[in-house]
């Protein structure tokens, strides 16, 4: 069992193959937190709770018969507002006499082999019983009659720990529930960097690292989505650490809406990690006997260094989040006509579109935004789930027998959770979007946002998606989301109930799209929000790829999937050769091989000599898809600390055989450069593709392949290929 409860200690052990993780029953039932870190054999750890005593103003527990033992300054598993712990709260509740003083103690606990689903929310599932154990720790308020399970799930293979929390209303009155993290954790010191991916549309993702400082800092979302901004990712990371060396804690929430992560170090230098859904305008009414679910949120360590940290991620994330028929099936190379049409775009348009990409060797014709309704641009229709038979003069179905003719799979585009006011729904529902009595309602995109916390709505959207997949043979679906939510409220629901509804659109989103997977499992879903406006976990237990970014500018795109992989796969991130202003097509392909490849172009406007490279272009695709899709990705040279040359590295997972990518995003001044591999096997010997020479894995790592002959211009790029020789 990778979990165990000593009787003796009173302690529970979480070991992984990269971490312990320690907690434990103490005086008067509170839950003390021991250690997470390094593997460590011990269960006797008791003596790491102690912090000097006489802190300033720290109360004693009104329990626990021990000197000094004071919830203020002990770590504690699951941190609780106003009973004597005044650094930052991971739960609280607001009961009928209207105040928040919340105290969890331990009651009992379970462990068990395998992994529940949480009800309506996504989460990481286990293959079979054996890949996992959990353990639920069952804790309450003797008061309020809160009920609170922590639920965690050790896998144990990959050095990950999930985490989440359910809470029951055992008494006789409703409650209130306030906050509700998904995860509490206090480390002993605060010598860490923050790491966290903030950006915005067009620039998704980009690494920030800074020093823990004390009092509190915060990565946070209120937007309705896990947003451009910031996403639910963080990691604590020992100072010097880099991508080879040092010790990190890796962070992520599966969640699709606001978020907050808080790390506070307070007055003893200890740092606490709360993470969960954003108590910002939230407020969850529970009534006698009902239940509420927490996100999950997934816990990684590893001492070997921020690199290895992302790969136990993307492992994770490949096996045991990432579902259904297209977790293991090879993705359809496809093109997409938005880059290339915008909307304007007909029949005619399209079939020359499928027979270029036919010709090309493309496997897939996405038809985007601007098929329905009335759309010609972005002020009308959204909602309006209807072909246009003005541009569609066969109609979708004679469109795609067309497609499907020359060989072709025929994806789609719809954004169900947006409303345009210049639509038939609208006009017949206008009540249907979310709004606030009174109060004028934001616009952005000339789009409103349909209020899928309510059950009606969801159904008119579904029926309509419903009717176009099951009349039509569709492969596809790229799920879209243009805007953040403004003006959350809903008449259907009283005055008490108002602070739910954040969190109930997205569990409406949720439900939408499970129904659409288990109506459709051979659909491949890609989620997109003006690019990557909803990179999420949540989001990628219900579509194994997601358009990265707007951005197709090959340069660019660089800092946004460098820090998507932080903690997210390949095979997740959409990537598009298009026909962006900068760069060659053949950086293009290579910065896009990283990824879901794909081309975003109009093939009419492409030249011979361009349409034969691209005939190129798909054969190395196919060459190289397993070991970039199922490979294990070094990050050798990054933009955040190199602004001229970048170089990634897969490496498959028996390491016979790796792919090295390098760009020099500006023309290089120091063409020197021996650039040292990582991941391969010391005692193998390789053959490096394009020069025949053979080399030991050693060798590679040690002394380097010195490609200073190499490309050095503005924006080039190469592969180097390396297989091992037998
Ligand atoms: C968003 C997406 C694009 C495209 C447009 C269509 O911006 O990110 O890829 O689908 O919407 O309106």
């Amino acid at each position: 069992m990778s979990i165990t409860f000593s009787e003796k200690t009173k302690t529970f052990k979480l070991d992984t193959p990269t971490s312990t993780y320690i907690f434990g029953v103490f005086e008067g039932n509170y839950l003390v937190h021991y250690y997470y870190g390094a593997p460590i054999p011990d269960t006797d750890v008791e003596e790491l709770r102690i912090r000097p005593g006489f802190a300033s103003f720290a109360p004693d527990s009104p329990t626990a018969r021990v000197f000094n033992f004071s919830p203020d300054v002990t770590p504690l598993e699951y941190s609780t507002f106003g009973a004597g712990d005044f650094r930052l709260s991971a739960f609280a509740v607001k009961n009928s006499e209207g105040n928040k003083v919340t105290d969890l103690r331990y009651v009992s606990h379970k462990i068990y082999a395998g992994k529940k689903a949480l009800p309506g929310l996504p989460s990481l599932y286990v293959n079979s019983d054996d890949e996992a154990d959990t353990l639920e720790v069952l804790t309450e308020d003797k008061v309020t009659g809160v009920k609170a399970t922590l639920i965690y799930t050790v896998f144990k293979t990959h050095g990950a720990i999930t985490r989440s929390v359910k809470v029951e209303n055992a008494s006789d009155k409703p409650f209130f529930i306030d906050t509700v993290h998904s995860l509490c954790v206090d480390l002993p010191g605060y010598d860490y960097d923050m790491l966290g991916l903030y950006g915005r549309w067009v620039k998704e993702r980009s690494l920030d690292r800074y020093p823990l400082h004390r009092g509190i800092q915060s990565i946070k979302s209120k937007r309705g989505s896990s947003s451009h901004n910031h996403n639910p990712f963080t990691a604590l990371v020992k100072k010097g650490a880099t991508e080879d060396y040092g010790e990190c804690y890796g962070f992520n929430l599966v969640y699709s809406s606001n978020f907050s992560i808080d790390v506070e170090v307070e007055a003893f230098a200890t740092s606490r990690l709360v993470m969960g859904i954003n108590p910002d305008g939230f407020s969850w009414e529970l009534a006698p006997g009902e239940e509420f679910y927490s996100p999950e949120a997934v816990m990684v360590f590893t001492d070997k260094g921020i690199g290895e940290m992302s790969r136990i991620f993307h492992k994770l994330y490949s096996n045991n989040l990432v579902r259904g028929k297209w977790k293991k099936a090879k993705r359809p190379l496809l093109i997409n006509n938005w880059e290339g049409t915008g909307m304007d775009f007909d029949h005619d348009k399209l079939v020359s579109f499928a027979k270029h990409a036919k010709d090309m060797g493309l496997e897939m014709l996405v038809m985007d935004d601007g098929w329905f309704g009335h759309r010609d641009d972005d002020r009308s229709s959204l909602g309006d789930w209807y072909v246009a038979e003005y541009k569609l003069k066969h109609g979708l179905s004679g469109l795609i027998k067309a497609v499907n003719d020359l060989g072709l799979e025929f994806g789609i585009w719809f954004e169900p959770e947006m409303i345009s006011p210049d639509s038939d729904v609208y006009r017949a529902h206008p009540d249907w979007c979310l709004h606030t009595e009174g109060r004028d309602k934001s616009i952005a995109r000339t789009q409103y946002v349909m209020d899928f916390s309510r059950k009606d709505v969801r159904d008119y959207v579904y029926g309509m998606m419903h009717k176009i997949l099951s009349e039509n043979n569709i492969a596809y679906v790229k799920w879209d989301f243009n805007r953040n939510l403004t003006e959350v409220s809903c008449a259907q629901l009283p005055p008490e109930k108002q602070g739910e509804i954040f969190h109930r659109f997205v569990l409406g989103t949720y439900e939408v799209m499970d129904r659409l997977i288990k109506d459709f499992p051979h659909i491949l879903i890609e989620n997109c929000s003006g690019g990557g406006g909803r990179f999420d976990p949540g989001m990628l237990y219900f579509s194994p790829q997601i358009w990265t970014s707007d951005n197709t500018d090959p340069i660019e795109r660089l800092t946004i999937q460098f820090g998507t992989s932080l903690c997210y796969p390949a095979l997740t991130m959409g990537a598009h050769v298009s026909a962006s202003r900068r760069a060659s097509y053949e950086t293009k392909k290579n910065v896009a091989l990283w990824g879901s490849f794909g081309y975003e172009l109009d093939p009419d406007k492409l030249s011979p000599e361009t349409i034969e490279e691209i005939k190129e272009q798909v054969k190395e695709y196919h060459r190289y898809y397993d070991v970039i899709h199922y490979g294990e990705l070094y990050r050798l040279i990054t933009p955040f600390e190199n602004d001229f040359r970048v170089a990634w590295q897969m490496v498959a997972e028996d390491k016979s055989e790796a792919l090295v990518t390098v760009v020099n995003m500006r023309q290089s001044y120091d063409p020197f450069f021996i650039l040292r591999l990582k991941g391969l096997d010391p005692e193998k010997l390789y053959e490096v593709e394009d020069t025949g020479n053979t080399y030991s894995g050693a060798y590679l790592m040690n002394a380097g392949l010195n490609l200073t002959h190499k490309p050095q211009g503005d924006g080039e790029s190469y592969l180097i290929h390396i297989v091992e020789k037998k």
